[in-house]
């Protein structure tokens, strides 16, 4: 069976829009873990948006399944990684103007950039995963580098409609026996929620999912209704 990351990103979103202590991506974590997540995936980016150093910092102490760091090849940023030491560290394209990871890392562009990111992490000790696009040459370049793990990215999949779905989750599935066939381990993830996570969650040896943005909007959605009759209460 597939593991679980939960991505926190999106609590600290929240928290970062009025940049107070609440809520705390900690706090988060060990809620994820009571649910019974495999994993807490967090992405520092470069520019803080959402996840700040401190919060990497505790969640290092305090997350006591696997800690999966979302980071580009970034030298500041794999510093810091090779200083608090996740378990897992993945590679992934970051661009300022995004408002989320869009696309898979280039490796076959990027090769030596990646190549250095990734032989920093691993001489380390952290586990190497690759964030790419379903592409065979992708994922030939991340086995040449010697990585653990590759992360297909599913947003296409996730935002294909009509017949492009099943074209998509077929290509999802060639890329997972490539990237099996290369000795990796199969991870997945971008966009998955309640509706479309069951196909991907079935594809052959399929490792991890990172899930995040879904599982944090159906958090507040199922947790509302609590929060305003306690606020009401505390009125009365
Ligand atoms: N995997 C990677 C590499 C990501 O960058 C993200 C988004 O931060 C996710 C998984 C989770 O995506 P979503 O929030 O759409 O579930």
């Amino acid at each position: 069976m597939p593991e679980l990351g939960v991505n926190i990103d999106h609590v600290a979103t929240v928290r970062q829009a009025r940049k107070t202590y609440e809520p705390d991506p900690v706090w988060a974590a060990a809620l994820a873990e009571l649910g019974g997540a495999d994993g807490i995936t967090i992405h520092l980016r470069e520019d803080r948006r959402h996840i700040q150093d401190r919060d990497l910092r505790i969640l290092r102490e305090t997350v006591t399944i696997k800690l999966n760091l979302e980071l580009a090849c970034v030298d500041e940023i794999i510093e810091i990684a090779c200083q608090v030491l996740p378990d897992q560290a993945t590679l992934v394209p970051e661009r300022r103007e995004e408002i989320t990871t869009e696309g898979g890392l280039d490796v076959v562009g990027n090769r030596d950039a990646v190549r250095r990111a990734s032989e920093r992490l691993a001489a380390a000790g952290i586990v190497v995963s690759l964030f790419l696009d379903p592409s065979p040459q992708q994922i030939e370049a991340a086995a040449d580098l010697g990585v653990q793990a590759v992360e297909l990215h599913t947003g296409q999949y996730a935002s294909a409609r009509g017949p492009e779905l099943q074209q998509q989750l077929e290509q999802l599935i060639d890329a997972g026996r490539c990237v099996r066939q290369a000795g990796m381990a199969l991870h997945a993830g971008h966009g998955l929620n309640y509706h479309n996570v069951v196909p991907v969650a079935c594809i052959k040896d399929m490792h991890e999912l990172n899930i995040g943005h879904s599982i944090i909007s159906r958090a507040i959605m199922t947790g509302l209704e609590r929060a305003v009759r306690e606020m009401k209460q505390l009125i009365e």
